[in-house]
């Protein structure tokens, strides 16, 4: 089964509207010629609509940081998936570890923002990963488990994960290709007992974490690895090109 590498830009809380206008034009710009990837940027809620206006007519795809998991409501500050898809969102991110460590998400309200992406018509990614002490605590796999097996019963067809290794998040520290082809096994070991082995190998595992143009290429190489979310790199339009072309040298 080949599945389309996705790569996609958190560009967190950066960037004004100029900004976010530049380095979506110039993704777009390198991007002419073609790539067999797809690209997904992830602006902040206010920058949205002015990067949409940049990538319309490209390939690159739009997506949200975050949503709230009802349709509309009294929910100050919250953004909802229907907002995000009426602005041109295609994708919307689910329980980032920053997300989880600032806000307090745990895996069910994870899942019941999953769902409600569903709604909406988008495609969630969701973001699942250890901790470094509970990697060196010998619980990775647990854990992993645990964030995988909490989607499984609402999980559609086109849910992509994203592993994203807590202390390689703007930290410098790459997870090894090694370490991340072996997490990446785990979770599609789960997803394979819980959807079977044909929806398994239909969704795109994605590693996050680190990811720069000098060691995207040797991860890319590792089986399971299906494309990368990228944080700090994707706030330059060189380095993030960089890995999505694969032009740079391995690591
Ligand atoms: P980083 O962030 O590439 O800066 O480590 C990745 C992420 O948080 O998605």
């Amino acid at each position: 089964m080949s599945r389309r590498p996705l790569i996609a830009a958190n560009w967190k809380m950066f960037l004004d509207q100029q900004q976010a206008r530049n380095l979506a034009s110039g993704i777009v710009a390198g991007l002419d010629g073609g790539n067999s990837a797809e690209v997904v940027l992830f602006p902040s809620f206010p920058l949205l609509a002015a990067v949409a206006a940049e990538l319309e007519g490209s390939p690159v795809a739009l997506g949200g940081q975050d949503l709230h998991p009802a349709p509309e409501g009294a929910f100050t500050g919250d953004v909802s998936g229907r907002q995000l898809a009426d602005l041109g969102c295609r994708f919307v991110l689910c329980g980032h570890s920053e997300r989880r460590r600032d806000h307090g998400e745990t895996d069910e309200l994870v899942v019941r923002k999953m769902a409600a992406a569903v709604d909406c018509g988008l495609t969630p990614i969701v973001c699942v990963g250890e901790s470094l002490d509970e990697r060196r605590g010998g619980l990775a796999n647990s854990v992993l488990a645990r964030q995988v097996d909490a989607l499984l019963e609402l999980a559609p067809p086109d849910l992509v994960i994203a592993y994203e290794p807590v202390w390689a998040i703007g930290t410098g520290e790459v997870a090894t290709p090694e370490l991340a082809e072996s997490a990446h096994a785990t979770i599609r070991d789960r997803l394979t007992r819980g959807l079977g082995s044909a929806r398994a190998e239909a969704t795109r595992v994605l590693y996050g974490g680190s990811v720069k143009a000098n060691n995207a290429g040797a991860l890319k190489r590792r089986e399971g690895i299906d494309g990368f979310l990228v944080g700090g790199a994707s706030l330059d339009v060189a380095s993030f090109l960089g890995i999505i072309t694969g032009s740079a040298q391995p690591g």
